[in-house]
């Protein structure tokens, strides 16, 4: 008995003792590994002790070689800007790299470094700084995944690239700038084993080359976010194992072919933003897995295939901004218990929305506005718990908005409600009803222009504390504008232009919470929607794509009926970007205080009775991009100065205002106030922008400045008519038929 625990001690003592020599780290690589570290200007890394297998993020074998290197997210960063390939290169039985998140810069193209590390199965340099060309041949033919996405890589990859990957299954370089063509042969039969491709986010232009079929187990084609053109290459729907085919964001062409459905393991198929056309798949429905179907932005005709109502999986629809059409009461929607989104919108759907959309629980967001459907608001859209988002303006027959509101002041959850250009010619909600209910909590975007309502602003909006942006322009709503709009803790964005409006400018309306204080504002941050909305600053503008909720801090109330002073407590509103009481009976002065709007880019006072002089106080709004006093009754000097001298004359006519830029030179000067030339030719700065602007990326210090960024860089955006979001088509009608002259605003694509 004695004996045998003796044994086992001497047992676990002498496997103590081969465990530490096997950890022995071979004296050459320890060197290897601190000229590495020497390299690093950040961080102080730990590796002082003798044997360097225990060092963090080394891992050896049993010989004592160096087989992994893991130092993700350590915030590596080098002294110079060269990649440390000749110390890494020493590793020549490192099998597992992984370098990523961290801030290593320098080019990979030095041949060292890729030629030795012949045992490599992982390289992972995902989120770095790295720029240059690739090397023209993976380091080793037993290499199995490769992450070099999110890098500053450019140039091609090149066929030759993937020659010996036996056993790639993984490869990703998207979010670099890589260019020239998809590489053809990357599906070699010597890489048959690629599972994993991630081209999204570069430059890559020109077809998709056929040959993926030879990739005879892929699983994940992506390659978004580039310059593809030509047709879906044919043998791609022989790849079987096909899960994820994500191509946006192109310039794709040609039909989707049937044989599509031959990719029964399909989940995911996003084309949207490209140039397809042609009708939809007969046989979609095959694809009983699918989860998600976006094909926005495309030129898809023809109707819906029935058979679509057999992927039971899905849990996105997503075919906005096509030529589609056809009767959609037709579908039935019953099978789609998992549907959460379900965007139409911009098609020629007609029929009526049907009733066993109601049936799909899980619905979040719907939006088929823009088409000939005919929708009414039903009671069993409460049934839908968890909707969130809903655009059904535009479309035909939609009426008895006091029911409509009453049924959907039940939806708990609805944040985004557009309903413009609908319910023609009613009258507001404004009943007892509507006043005790406690609906809307969580509403925060409330659209119901062009709908031509008459009656006042009802006063049950001033419950709805969550409210962002009220939307109520282009109706014949009279009254004046009440003074607890003032109160609403979290309104900025308030469009009441194009309306019958009278009396004053409420003073309550300069103590706006989120227009006064950037904290209130600050703290409301980014909401984002379930569905994007798309907005066009101006007709030769992009259209751009907002994934949260896009607002501007602006007053809109031009075209009432609006009278007397504009208070000068205005001067309080300090986030406001944009003011327009154009086209109103407003008198007296213009306030000097509206100086103190240092954030303001557009300013329309014109068409009123305002008289005085410009205030000189003027020429301190340095973001000022529009601007404009005209048919007044004002008098005296342009101030001169930076940035009023930068406008039209027109912005200053049938006024008796003098100096520059209108021709005629004031009889007093004072002093010297030559315009300052060098800020005229600001109107030719355009700056290009790219056709298509997914604004995620717009994000801008607190997030609150949603679209601050473009607009400080782009000034042809600045001199944007702000209209918010999904009814600029309709808006747009209706402003030809109240003859507005320079709507700069237009139509999306269609
Ligand atoms: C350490 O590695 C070098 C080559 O990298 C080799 O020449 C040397 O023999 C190794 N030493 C031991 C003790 O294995
Ligand atoms: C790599 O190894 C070579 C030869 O074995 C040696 O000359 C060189 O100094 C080593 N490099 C580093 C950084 O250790
Ligand atoms: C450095 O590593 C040694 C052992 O490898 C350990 O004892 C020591 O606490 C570490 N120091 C720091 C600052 O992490
Ligand atoms: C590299 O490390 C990161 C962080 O631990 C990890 O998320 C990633 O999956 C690793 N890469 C590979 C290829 O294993
Ligand atoms: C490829 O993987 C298989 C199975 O894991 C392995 O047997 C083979 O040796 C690998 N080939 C190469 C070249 O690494
Ligand atoms: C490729 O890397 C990016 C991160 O840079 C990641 O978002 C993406 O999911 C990866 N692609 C695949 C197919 O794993
Ligand atoms: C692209 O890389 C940058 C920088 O590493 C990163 O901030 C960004 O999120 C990445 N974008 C995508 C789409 O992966
Ligand atoms: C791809 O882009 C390169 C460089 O911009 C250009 O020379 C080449 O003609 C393009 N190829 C195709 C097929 O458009
Ligand atoms: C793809 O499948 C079609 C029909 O099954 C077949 O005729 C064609 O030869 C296949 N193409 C490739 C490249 O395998
Ligand atoms: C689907 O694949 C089968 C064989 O796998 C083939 O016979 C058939 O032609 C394919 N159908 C289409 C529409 O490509
Ligand atoms: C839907 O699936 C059912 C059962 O699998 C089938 O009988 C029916 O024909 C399919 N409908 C369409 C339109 O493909
Ligand atoms: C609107 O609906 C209500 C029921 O909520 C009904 O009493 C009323 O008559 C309807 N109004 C019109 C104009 O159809």
């Amino acid at each position: 008995m004695a004996n045998a625990f003796l044994f086992f001690l001497l047992l676990i003592f002498s496997s103590n003792i081969i465990f530490e020599n096997i950890h022995a780290c071979n004296q050459s690589e320890r060197s290897s590994l601190l000229f590495f570290a020497l390299t690093l200007s950040s961080p102080q890394l730990n590796w002082t002790s003798a044997d360097c297998c225990n060092w963090q993020g080394i891992t050896c074998n049993r010989d004592g070689w160096v087989t992994h290197l893991q130092l993700p997210s350590n915030g590596l960063k080098l002294k110079g800007a060269i990649f440390p390939s000749s110390s890494l290169a020493n590793l020549t039985h490192l099998t597992h790299l992984n370098l990523s998140h961290n801030s290593l810069s320098g080019s990979l193209d030095q041949t060292e470094f890729f030629l030795s590390l012949n045992d490599l199965e992982i390289l992972d340099l995902s989120y770095n700084l790295l720029f240059g060309v690739l090397p023209s041949s993976l380091p080793s033919s037993h290499i199995r995944m490769v992450d070099l996405s999110s890098n500053r890589l450019h140039g091609a990859v090149s066929s030759s690239f993937f020659q010996q990957a036996w056993n790639l299954t993984s490869f990703n370089v998207s979010n670099n700038t890589f260019s020239g063509p998809i590489p053809s042969s990357i599906c070699s039969p010597s890489s048959s084993s690629l599972r994993h491709l991630d081209f999204s986010f570069n430059n890559f232009n020109g077809s998709i080359s056929s040959g993926l079929v030879k990739c005879s187990k892929l699983q994940v084609f992506r390659a978004g976010h580039n310059y593809l053109s030509g047709s879906l290459p044919e043998d791609m729907f022989n790849s079987t194992t096909l899960e994820e085919i994500s191509l946006p964001l192109n310039s794709l062409y040609g039909a989707v072919s049937d044989r599509i459905s031959n990719l029964t393991h399909l989940t995911t198929l996003d084309l949207s933003y490209n140039q397809l056309s042609g009708v939809l798949p007969l046989h979609l429905g095959k694809l009983s897995k699918l989860k998600y179907i976006l094909l926005d932005f495309n030129y898809l005709e023809g109707s819906l295939p029935l058979s679509l109502m057999n992927c039971t999986n899905l849990v996105e629809l997503r075919m906005g901004s096509n030529n589609l059409g056809g009767d959609i009461s037709m579908l039935n929607f019953s099978k789609l218990g998992q549907l959460s989104k379900l965007g139409l919108r911009k098609n020629n759907f007609s029929g009526i929305l049907p009733s066993s959309l109601y049936s799909c629980k899980f619905l979040k967001a719907i939006q088929v506005n823009y088409n000939n459907l005919e929708v009414q608001i039903q009671p069993e859209i409460l049934s839908l718990k968890s909707l969130s988002f809903l655009a059904l303006g535009s479309n035909k027959g939609l009426t008895n908005v006091t029911r409509a509101m009453k049924i959907l002041m039940g939806c708990k959850c609805l944040v985004f409600l557009s309903l413009a250009s609908s319910f023609l010619g009613e009258e507001m909600p404004n009943g007892v009803e509507m006043a005790d209910s406690n609906g809307f909590q969580n509403l925060r975007h409330l659209d119901l222009s062009s709908c031509n309502l008459s009656g006042i602003i009802p006063s049950w909006l001033s419950k709805l504390k969550m409210l962002q942006v009220l939307d109520l322009s282009g109706n014949r709503i009279t009254g004046s504008i009440p003074s607890w709009l003032g109160t609403l803790p979290r309104l900025q964005t308030l469009i009441l232009d194009f309306n019958q409006l009278s009396g004053e400018f409420p003073m309550e309306l300069c103590t706006l919470p989120m227009l006064v204080s950037g904290q209130a504002a600050a703290q409301v941050g980014r909401f984002y929607l379930e569905l994007p909305v798309y907005f066009q600053p101006s007709a030769d503008a992009v259209t751009k794509q907002y994934n949260y909720l896009f607002f501007v801090p602006v007053i809109y109330l031009s075209h009432n009926c609006l009278s007397g002073n504009i208070p000068i407590e205005i001067g309080q509103l300090q986030l406001l970007q944009e003011l327009d009481l154009s086209a109103n009976n407003f008198s007296g002065n213009i306030p000097d205080q509206i100086s103190n709007l240092k954030h303001m880019e557009r300013l329309d006072l014109s068409m009123n009775h305002l008289s005085g002089k410009i205030p000189a106080s003027f020429t301190g709004l340095n973001f000022l991009s529009s601007f404009n006093v005209s048919y007044n009754n004002l008098g005296g000097p342009i101030p001169p100065g930076t940035q009023l001298q930068s406008f039209n004359a027109s912005a200053f006519e049938g006024n008796q205002l003098c100096g520059g830029p209108l021709p005629n030179k004031c009889q007093t000067t004072e002093g010297a106030n030559a315009p300052d030339m060098s800020t005229q030719d600001a109107n030719t700065k355009e700056h290009q922008i790219p056709w298509f602007y997914v604004s995620v990326a717009v994000g801008f210090i607190t997030g609150f400045w949603g679209v601050c960024g473009p607009l400080v860089l782009m000034r042809k955006w600045r001199y944007a008519y702000y209209h918010f979001v999904d009814n600029v088509q309709d808006r747009f009608h209706v402003m030809i038929a109240k003859c507005m002259a320079s709507m700069r605003r237009k139509l999306f694509r269609s």
